[in-house]
């Protein structure tokens, strides 16, 4: 027979949910998370954030380095009370002395959440698998969800004149990133057109392309992929990213030369989408590769709002996700517990 576990920490939390993917959720349950982004920043600007991640921790692995996501998560943890822990591989057994499964077992005794930025989408989906505390993928070889709610905000924020969400006409140009891949998910469920722009070696896989599709017939929007950058015309948002990433390095020389100079987002991009078109790009860039200075300085450049945003969007995370799990205070139940601690200590 099994031993009963002495544990002190509620393993069992009715509608525990991760956040691996925007897919997984509904336009209204993303809504809910924009809405509390709203709420969230507004307190911020009166610097009066409520304390609802008092006493709580996040866990932070990173396989690889990062500037915004660490920074924001571990800010938002701090606004809200709580704490973050920076764990790399060189810190913690993870994937070396120790399994995913069992890190993810442990941790998931200690802190409220974990947050995780992954080589391969199937280490934090098998994070995820064993956790009894949510766990959200802060961006892995296919996905970056995290990113995704800070930009699809920074749009809300710049809507043009008498558009909502489902009235914007998106333009991904480049490769098939694990933005794009994300950004295809959530403008299509949120019922916009939506466009990648790319060379043919470098496309969005038929798996996708069938995800967003589902989309569409659900909410309305549209699907357009082609190699034509003509298609940036008259595109509310036009968005760059990367050519390559951590693990593509040997794929460098032949990347460059397929992007460069026809997917570059430069002026000459820009002046073809319209003098309205804004730009965004969740950073870090190589300005003068994917796009350049000039776009990214400009008037119609959105990238230093949606790089604050994913502070915004982590403030959100971090109490969307654990909120349900959090049990009410109780002032007498914490006198209690004071008085006997406090008389046990004075008699050491
Ligand atoms: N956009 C983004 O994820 O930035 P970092 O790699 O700096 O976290």
């Amino acid at each position: 027979m099994k031993l009963p576990s002495a544990t002190a920490t509620d393993l069992n939390k009715p509608g525990l949910r991760h956040f691996l993917k925007t897919q997984d959720f509904t336009k209204q349950e993303l809504t809910e998370i924009l809405d509390l982004m709203t709420l969230l920043k507004q307190a911020r600007k009166d610097n009066a954030v409520p304390q609802l991640f008092k006493g709580k921790s996040v866990a932070m692995i990173f396989e690889q380095p990062s500037t915004r996501t660490r920074v924001s998560f571990e800010t938002a943890a701090t606004i809200l009370g709580g704490h973050a822990l920076f764990l790399s591989p060189k810190d913690i057994h993870l994937g070396g002395k120790e399994n995913i499964a069992d890190t993810s077992r442990v941790l998931s005794r200690m802190v409220d959440i974990m947050m995780a930025r992954v080589d391969d989408h199937k280490t934090v989906a098998d994070l995820a698998e064993h956790a009894t505390v949510p766990v959200i993928n802060g961006l892995c070889d296919w996905l970056h969800p995290t990113q995704m709610m800070a930009d699809i905000f920074t749009m809300m924020e710049h809507l043009p004149a008498g558009k909502d969400l489902s009235d914007l006409s998106v333009a991904f140009v480049g490769d098939a990133t694990n933005v794009a891949s994300e950004l295809m998910f959530i403008c299509t469920k949120f019922g916009m057109d939506y466009k990648h722009i790319g060379p043919a070696k470098y496309q969005v896989p038929q798996k996708w392309i069938d995800i967003a599709e589902e989309n569409c017939s659900l909410s309305g929007g549209t699907l357009t992929i082609t190699e034509d950058t003509n298609a940036v015309e008259g595109c509310d948002i036009l968005v760059a990213d990367s050519f390559y990433w951590f693990g593509q390095e040997a794929e460098k020389d032949d990347r460059l030369a397929t992007f460069i100079p026809e997917y570059v987002v430069d002026q000459r991009l820009m002046d073809k989408a319209g003098p309205n078109t804004m730009f965004m790009h969740c950073l870090p860039a190589n300005d003068e590769r994917e796009t350049t200075r000039e776009v990214m300085d400009g008037d119609n450049s959105l990238i230093f709002d949606e790089a604050e945003n994913r502070l915004t969007a982590q403030m959100a995370l971090l109490v969307y996700f654990t909120h349900k799990h959090t049990k009410p205070a109780d002032d007498a139940i914490a006198a209690d517990h004071d008085a006997i601690i406090g008389d046990f200590l004075t008699k050491l």
